[in-house]
């Protein structure tokens, strides 16, 4: 096929998949009191939104969840699997140390060949993929892109911390992502600042055949929370300039689903009616880089979000990384 430069990226098709295990914050309590620890539905929803959150079964994986989602977009897309030429997966929760989530989902998928790999931004993945798979369209290098997102958090929580294992669930969302004539992926913008490492991480790693230091969660929440308000509403306004559109243009906000009340506060910023707010922290909790593609796929099935529509993407996460992104549906 012979590609045209400059060309545009669109997304064609949505899918998600969140593991069978929907937890409710009273079980979920009801789990950490019997190691003595204290926690409540009242407290969980009050700070945070979340209400609901979902654990894949032992053995479930990354690419696992990744492959479901990834075939409700190829579907959606009317795209065969075959025709793919690029395969990223945003994730923090591999199945192994390598090889990739992504070239596992290619071999569940049965394609052979395509460009494959995992992407790590933490819980801005989503965009980071996003916005890289839009630049090796545009720039000729892919054609027909699959960015997923998916984690399996569960298995990296300290459910001995009530101030991080109340907050993460398991799932994955994907979106297939093709050339186009017309405009679809609008602009973008991606951020990190390193000197945050440690207020958000799993300080563990792999060596000589040990897990060595912590391989679990740990978050300093006020201190992200901080972070996540004073930046989210700046990196929007950029990409807006940036595609020659005003807040007055958003149809609807998808930030990352972290915590209602950081999402509700960039909606407030914006300026936008908290009726375009994409909200699904209360039913699936954060699923870092999943979410996004996870509260798209949600309000597009539910005819929320229409074609034509303009949507903001925007994420916070570890590194610290944060990204928007903006397109027509
Ligand atoms: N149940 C009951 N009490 C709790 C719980 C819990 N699960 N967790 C903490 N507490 C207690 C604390 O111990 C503290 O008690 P104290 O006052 O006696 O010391 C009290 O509640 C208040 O704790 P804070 O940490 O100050 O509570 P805050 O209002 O900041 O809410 C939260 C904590 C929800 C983590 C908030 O800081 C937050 O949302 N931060 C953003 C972090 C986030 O969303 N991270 C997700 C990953 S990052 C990302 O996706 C960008």
């Amino acid at each position: 096929m012979t590609i045209k430069l400059p060309l545009h990226s669109r997304i064609t098709g949505t899918g998600s998949f969140l593991p069978p295990n929907r937890v409710s914050n009273a079980a979920l309590a009801e789990r950490l009191a019997a190691d003595g620890i204290e926690t409540s539905d009242e407290w969980i929803v009050e700070r945070t939104g979340i209400r609901f959150r979902h654990f894949a079964a032992d053995g479930v994986t990354c690419s696992d969840l990744g492959f479901e989602a990834a075939k409700r977009a190829l579907a959606a897309a009317d795209c065969d699997p075959q025709a793919l030429d690029l395969i990223i997966v945003a994730t923090s929760t591999p199945d192994m140390v390598f090889p990739s989530a992504a070239c596992m989902v290619q071999q569940k998928l049965g394609v052979h060949g395509c460009a494959a790999f995992d992407l790590q931004a933490v819980c801005s993945g989503f965009v980071y993929a996003l916005s890289v798979a839009d630049a090796m369209i545009k720039v000729g290098t892919a054609s027909k892109a699959l960015i997923i997102g998916s984690e399996v958090f569960s298995r990296i929580l300290d459910f001995k911390d009530r101030t991080t294992c109340v907050l993460f669930g398991d799932g994955a969302g994907a979106v297939v992502l093709e050339a186009s004539e017309t405009p679809g992926i609008l602009a973008s913008e991606l951020h990190a600042d390193g000197r945050y490492v440690d207020i958000l991480c799993v300080p563990g790693t792999v060596a000589g055949g040990h897990v060595l230091g912590d391989p679990l969660l740990k978050m300093d929440g006020p201190a992200v929370f901080k972070l996540a308000v004073s930046v989210l509403d700046g990196v929007a306004r950029s990409v807006l300039a940036k595609a020659g559109r005003s807040e007055a243009d958003i149809d609807w906000l998808i930030p990352h689903q972290a915590n209602i009340r950081i999402m509700q506060s960039t909606a407030r910023k914006l300026k936008l009616a908290p009726h375009k707010l994409i909200a699904t922290v209360d039913r699936h909790g954060n699923t870092s880089a999943a979410s996004i593609p996870l509260a798209l796929d949600d309000a597009v099935r539910a005819g929320t979000i229409r074609p034509g529509d303009t949507v903001m993407l925007e994420a916070v996460g570890g590194g610290f990384t944060w990204g928007a992104a903006l397109l027509d549906l």
